[in-house]
């Protein structure tokens, strides 16, 4: 089940009215075509670990546990801080646990949901009884900030959640699944490829109309897939804690549930898309201000690079 949840947002707020200085754009087209109106830019001495070790700690403390409770640590991340050691190991040391396993998990913006499906497979066979589950993304370091259709959608942040064993699986069921025909459509090429010689952009480069269609669409396909595979339907789920990439998108998938925009959690209008700390922010946030409240029955999905996409439906 799900013991707690932290969260960690950088101080430094980038509007829409900024970027208008430095690029051909409006707040109102990056609203009307997105639903963001502002994101959180990490310092220069932050990292995917320091933004990770916070919501971690915070987590760790909803969830009446110390950190060498842990037996399983698991960083969703696509903006790790050295390619190796993992960023999960960086956040072992930091959180100073010895003996459990740590790994990271690259599904970027499903990184979270990926990770969480790998820590349910673990506690239900018994091999880890509490799992520390962290997607933190320092996307602002990823993206070209000249250019106007990808700069205008990211953020940073790191969002955790601690997952314990118990008598009745808080998770009912997770969904992953990946699609490499599609690795043109988003990526991000790695320059140490390149020994230096920088022939390709090391930024975000993505096919947003063709990566929109396609989303809506597998979305709509893995919701159906979870119900079913539990036996519920559409009004049995009280909240949906969406990854954050799109209102747009978000808003297809609540038409497809039919559940009114009440019962979605979005923070993307402040955020942006953090990646693979949208979900567990927005699961944070919404535990925090009191809106889910436990026995309640969430329904998690993401979408992006790779394609990689998947699903949770689980008790609070
Ligand atoms: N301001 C003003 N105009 C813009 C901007 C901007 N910031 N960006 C693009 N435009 C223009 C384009 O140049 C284009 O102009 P043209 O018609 O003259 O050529 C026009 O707006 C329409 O461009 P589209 O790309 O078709 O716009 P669209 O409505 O599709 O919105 C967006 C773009 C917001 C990127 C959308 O496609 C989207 O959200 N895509 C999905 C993103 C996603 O889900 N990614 C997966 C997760 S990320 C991950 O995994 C790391």
């Amino acid at each position: 089940m799900l013991l707690g949840t932290g969260g960690y947002l950088p101080e430094t707020i980038l509007t829409n009215a900024q970027l208008t200085e430095t690029i051909d754009t409006t707040d109102e087209w990056i609203v009307e075509r997105t639903g963001i109106r502002e994101r959180r830019i990490a310092a220069p001495h932050e990292t995917a670990s320091s933004m990770a070790e916070i919501a971690a700690r915070e987590a760790l403390e909803a969830a009446g546990l110390a950190p060498n409770a842990v037996d399983l640590i698991i960083v969703g991340t696509a903006t790790p801080d050295r390619i190796f050691p993992s960023t999960a190991c960086l956040l072992q040391q930091r959180l100073d646990i010895r003996h459990c396993a740590a790994f990271d998990v690259q599904a970027a913006c499903s990184g979270f949901i990926f990770a969480l499906s790998i820590a349910d497979q673990y506690i239900r066979s018994g091999n880890a009884k509490h799992v520390l589950v962290v997607g933190s993304e320092l996307n602002s370091r990823l993206v070209d900030w000249s250019d106007r259709s990808t700069c205008i959608l990211f953020g940073d942040g790191a969002g955790a959640a601690v997952l314990g064993a118990a008598r009745e699986p808080g998770i009912f069921s997770t969904h992953i699944n990946s699609d490499g025909q599609y690795k043109d459509l988003l990526y991000v090429s790695n320059p140490t490829n390149s020994r230096g010689e920088i022939n390709e952009s090391p930024y975000i480069k993505m096919q947003g109309n063709e990566v929109f269609k396609i989303a809506v669409n597998t979305l709509e396909h893995i919701v159906d897939e979870t119900l079913d595979a539990n036996g519920f339907v559409q009004s049995d789920i009280d909240w949906l804690v969406p990854h954050q990439a799109n209102i747009r998108i978000i808003a297809a998938t609540a038409r497809k549930l039919k559940m009114p925009m009440e019962q979605v959690v979005v923070t993307l209008e402040r955020q942006g898309n953090t990646s693979a700390a949208s979900i567990p922010l927005a699961l944070n946030e919404a535990i925090r201000d009191g809106r889910i409240r436990r026995g309640q029955i969430l329904l998690m999905e993401a979408f992006g690079a790779g394609f990689a996409w998947g699903s949770a439906l689980i008790r609070y």
